[in-house]
Order: structure tokens, then sequence, then C-alpha cells
């Protein structure tokens, strides 16, 4: 079969539907230079083994640096008769080094052990990008949480009315989780860190070639301990693809708040022009793409994870060919991120925040009926018992149409003569907010101290 890299044994080519099946140059070029970078790597340890000589060695890297550049330039491109990436490269290196000198190259080697070790070390790469993508957005959030420490907003559970808290408070509960994220990429890399080549095919190469010093010189930290594993998991494509979902899930729920939030019923923020859009009938509208899309891309990243994993759940060992079906949910999910984060972060970064009005929603619905449960405990009352005490204050305020702070002395002394004239020193916002200043509490001092732990942890990251 011309130019294939498997022709021997077969009488004719494969059928066009089956040549256009099994191409897959249109999504897995983007892994020539790490394909050259292997081959490099491949050849030394080849001359160390004695298998290519001292100017074979050197008319093989020559070659495979002037392809390097073409690859580069774009003057060499897969041709339409390639399969894949691979196949594609020993052409270029052929045209380059000559068939002799050329064809000594794949001895040792094969796809199944290559491409497993390039997809790793393409997604190490790009696990740092979007690492960095994610701090970026850690920093806008940290940069609102610092300009705006002391605001109080409502809290909500259920989208309700909860208790009052800090908006510095709330804008780092999506930091930590963001900052997590960045650790499960570092955490991730150690297991990504290990690489296939020289597991072959499946079983090993009889040729006395050094696997660990091909890992060395492509920056892993080992070799496969073992073959099969080496040539056929991919468990560290899932957990690539599944913390990119979980960073996605992330953004989203953010996301979703920044849409609530600029709402004419919130009117919590405004967007910046440069991160809204219009509408093309409507000259009022001010839209919040970037979150909705933000929104949107996160199922799309589910979809990456879940259709890698149905790919990879009824697979014997070792490497199927179902297995090139790995590459596109982990460089879309790629792509989607690296897209995606400097919008995000952008967009958080340029927030308006109608501070007044966070405020002065912050204590309202009946949001400090837990103070006056807590206050009550302070004073000796059972909690199981304050609590109904504190109801009754808000069936009471409620059926007057008012806030807990608007019931007269004489309306709390009626509900429990423990609720004396004193309670009203926590029926305010600030009176809530300081009175919880444990660790992860939402009192400013806490909030200080939470920022200041998260730097550190954001400096260790
Ligand atoms: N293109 C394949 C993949 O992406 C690698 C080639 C392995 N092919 C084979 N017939 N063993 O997984």
């Amino acid at each position: 079969v011309q130019g294939a890299l498997w022709g021997g044994r077969f009488a004719g080519g494969p059928a066009d539907a089956l040549a256009a099946l099994s191409k897959s140059t249109h999504f897995d070029w983007r892994l020539a230079g790490y394909d050259i970078a292997g081959s490099r790597a491949h050849a030394r340890v080849l001359h160390k083994a004695g298998l290519l000589t001292g100017d074979e060695l050197t008319g093989m890297l020559k070659a495979l640096d002037e392809l390097d550049a073409d690859v580069r330039s774009g003057a060499y491109l897969p041709a339409e008769s390639d399969e894949d990436v691979h196949g594609s490269l020993e052409r270029g290196l052929i045209e380059r080094a000559g068939a002799q000198l050329g064809g000594k190259l794949r001895a040792g080697r094969s796809r199944n052990d290559q491409i497993a070790t390039l997809g790793r070390m393409y997604l190490r790469d790009h696990a740092r990008i979007i690492a960095g993508g994610v701090l970026a957005t850690v920093d806008s959030l940290v940069e609102q949480a610092e300009k705006h420490l002391g605001v109080a907003m409502p809290g909500r559970t259920h989208l309700q009315h909860a208790q009052p808290v800090l908006l510095s408070h709330h804008l780092l509960a999506h930091a930590w989780a963001l900052l997590r994220d960045v650790q499960r990429l570092a955490d991730w890399d150690k297991r990504a860190a290990v690489s296939p080549y020289g597991s072959g095919a499946l079983a090993g190469s009889s040729l006395g070639l050094d696997p660990n010093a091909v890992a060395a010189d492509l920056g892993f930290d080992s070799a496969a301990w073992n073959s099969i594993d080496g040539t056929a998991s991919r468990d560290v494509y899932a957990e690539y693809a599944w913390v990119a979902a979980m960073i996605g899930v992330d953004l989203s729920r953010i996301s979703e708040e920044i849409i609530l939030w600029a709402t004419k019923e919130f009117s919590f923020v405004t967007l910046d022009d440069a991160f809204s859009t219009g509408s093309s009938i409507m000259p009022q509208k001010k839209n919040p793409d970037v979150a909705e899309l933000a929104r949107g891309k996160a199922g799309r990243l589910i979809g990456d994870l879940t259709g890698l994993l149905a790919t990879l759940k009824g697979l014997p060992l070792a490497y199927n060919r179902d297995l090139q079906e790995d590459k596109e949910p982990v460089f879309d999910a790629t792509d989607t991120l690296e897209l995606l984060l400097p919008a995000v972060s952008g967009m958080i970064a340029t927030l308006v925040f109608n501070t007044e009005r966070m405020q002065s929603l912050a204590p309202q619905g009946f949001a400090l009926a837990t103070d006056i449960a807590e206050w009550l405990v302070r004073q000796g009352v059972p909690f199981r018992e304050a609590h109904e005490l504190s109801g009754a204050a808000v069936k009471l305020a409620e059926s007057r149409g008012v806030e807990l702070w608007d019931l007269t002395d004489e309306e709390y002394a009626g509900i429990s003569e423990h609720l004396t004239p004193e309670v009203r020193t926590v029926l305010s916002t600030e009176g809530s907010l300081d009175s919880r200043s444990a660790q992860g509490g939402t009192a400013r001092s806490a909030v200080e101290a939470q920022l200041a732990e998260l730097k550190k942890q954001l400096d260790a990251a």
C-alpha cells in the first residue's frame, strides 16, 4: 500500500470509505511537534543501543530538525493519503533523510506507544496553560473581594434570603473552588508524568532500548512499569477531562449568579460594555453573553468527559482502535477552556457592583432570624425553644408586613420574657456579620484571615 505504514501483507489498498474513516490527521496534526520530539529521543536510544551509527544519528537529527522547521512554518502539511500524524511525519522524514536512513527510525516503537506518549505531553503542556487561566480568574475574584471588603449582601440558600454575608466572602467561595481545580491539575500531573514510550505495540521492545532515557528526554519523571498499561490505559486523559469539566462547572456556577445579578430585578451588578453584547432588534439590551456561553460550555465539557468514558468502558487490553477517539474530547476540552477562561476572568475583573443595593437588601427577608435564635442561646435558652421564639417573631413581622427590627419592645416581650430590648444588638447587618468571627465565618476579621490564607495557597499553586 503506497505510503502507508503497514502495506506488506496486503494485496490491495483500503477502500476509500475505510481510508476516510481511519484518517485522523485533521485532529492529530496538532501533536506533530511532540511526535518529532519523541522521534529525536527515540533516535538517541537507537544510537545508544548500537542500532544507529554516530553519523546516522547526526543525519537523522538534522532531517528531523528540517522537518520540524517545515511543520512549524506550515511548509510541510499532511497529505490527503496520510492516515495519521505518525505516518505523515515518517513520509516527511524519508523525503529529507532518504528511505535507507529514514526507514530505520520506526524500529522498536509503535504508533501505540507513540500516541499514548504524545497525548500526555500535549495535555501536560496545556494543563499548565489552563491552570494559568484559572489562576487569572481567581485573581479577578480576589481583586474584587479586596476592593469590596466590608460590603454586605444577602446570603442565600435555596435562592431565598438566608443570612447576611460579606460580598467578599461570597466571591472568595468561588475562588477556593477554582484554586482546588488548579491544585487538582498539579496533582494530576504526577500521574501524567509517566512515559509510555518503549511499551511498543503492547509488549515492550526486544531491541535493548532504554525507556527511561526517552522519558527523561521528553520531560517525564519515569517510563511506564507495564507496557500493556502504558499503551491501553487512558485514565490519565479521563482525569484531565474530569478536571476540565469541573472547571467548566465552577465557571458555570459563577456565571449563573452573574446572569441573575445583572437582571433588572436583582440589579446587583453592571457588566462592562467590553464583556456584554447587544440585541439585533431590541436597542436597550445589554446581555451577559460571556456568562451564558460559560454556562453553555460547561455542558460541552461534561459531554467531552462522558463521551471519553463511554469510549473506554468496554475495551479489552491492550490497544484497540477505539482509542483513536480519545483525542478529540480532550482537545475540545482544552480549546474550550483556553477560549473561555480569559473571557470569564475579564468579565469578573470589570464587574461593577451596586454595593448600596446589596448592602440594603442584606438583612431583609427576615435574614436576622438566626441571630435572634443564637442570641437567645447565649442567654441560656435551649436552641430548640430559641428557634421557636425567633420563628414566632418572623410570623408576627410577616403578618404585619414589616421586618424584624420594626417589631416593638412590647411585641417582643409578648412573644417571650427572654426577648428583652437587648435583642436589638443583633438586629443589624453589622452585628450579625461581626458575630461570625471564627475561621471560615463571614466577619470582616475572618474574611481578612481567609484572604491571607488563600493568597498563601495561591503562591504555592
Ligand atoms: N492513530 C491512532 C490513535 O490515535 C494510533 C495508531 C495506532 N493504530 C494502530 N493501527 N495500531 O490511536
